[in-house]
């Protein structure tokens, strides 16, 4: 049996219809209702919150995951990607009041000190030291759009998909950090394992990626 993390909130339904596009069965796991182990056929399914998935994997309770690329540059365990699934597409930014703009492009200087508010400190450092700031990172566990509004932080960094959490909140995109999607991960130890039932998944991935061109 192959234990597969799955991430539960906004990505959670990209995951399951990826599941079906792999053929691997999910008729229990669409009732799941509050469950969090969903053994199904060959598959027993850990519903996890996304920042967790990694820990699973690197813990050696799951053998596979599906998770977001934000959540595996932010995660310390070092996973092996078997793959981009393509879906649960969204993008990293850096985001904030349009007042805010030219001082944030501006000279390095101008954003010493800046107040970035995130559920990714190591993305958001990462993206400063890059630029040569240092910044003073906020870490926020959700509705990161809430931080600029009551002056918490002058910035966010976090993700967007539609783009109506930040228009409802009179924030703009200020910086495109990276591009986000699934990716199917395993840990080395469990891709030696069970490197032939890993294999036919990937090989199913691939077809079904040649088949939404
Ligand atoms: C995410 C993200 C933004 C929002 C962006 O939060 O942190 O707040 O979605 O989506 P949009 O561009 O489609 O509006 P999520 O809904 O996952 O909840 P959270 O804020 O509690 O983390």
């Amino acid at each position: 049996m192959l234990a597969l993390a799955l991430p539960t909130g906004r990505v959670h339904r990209d995951a399951l219809a990826l599941l079906t596009a792999l053929e691997l069965p999910t008729g229990k796991l669409e009732k799941a209702g509050r469950s969090l182990v969903i053994e199904e056929g060959n598959y027993r399914y850990l519903l996890a919150k996304p920042m967790d998935v990694p820990l699973y994997v690197h813990y050696g309770i799951a053998d596979l995951a599906l998770a977001g690329s934000d959540v595996l540059s932010e995660s310390p365990s070092s996973l092996i990607e078997l793959g981009d699934t393509g879906r649960g597409r969204c993008r990293l930014v850096v985001a904030g009041p349009q007042e805010l703009s030219s001082r944030f492009w501006s000279h390095e200087s101008a954003i010493m000190g800046l107040r970035v508010a995130t559920k990714y400190p190591r993305i958001a450092d990462g993206y400063f030291a890059a630029r040569g700031a240092q910044v003073e990172i906020i870490r926020l566990n959700g509705s990161v759009e809430l931080a600029p509004l009551l002056n918490l932080s002058e910035c966010i960094l976090d993700i967007v998909q539609t783009g109506t959490t930040l228009k409802a909140n009179g924030l703009v995109v200020l910086d495109e950090v990276a591009p986000v999607s699934l990716r199917l991960v395993a840990s080395r130890r469990s891709s030696q394992l069970h490197w032939r039932e890993i294999e036919k998944i990937l090989e199913r991935l691939v077809h079904s990626r040649k088949e939404e061109l």
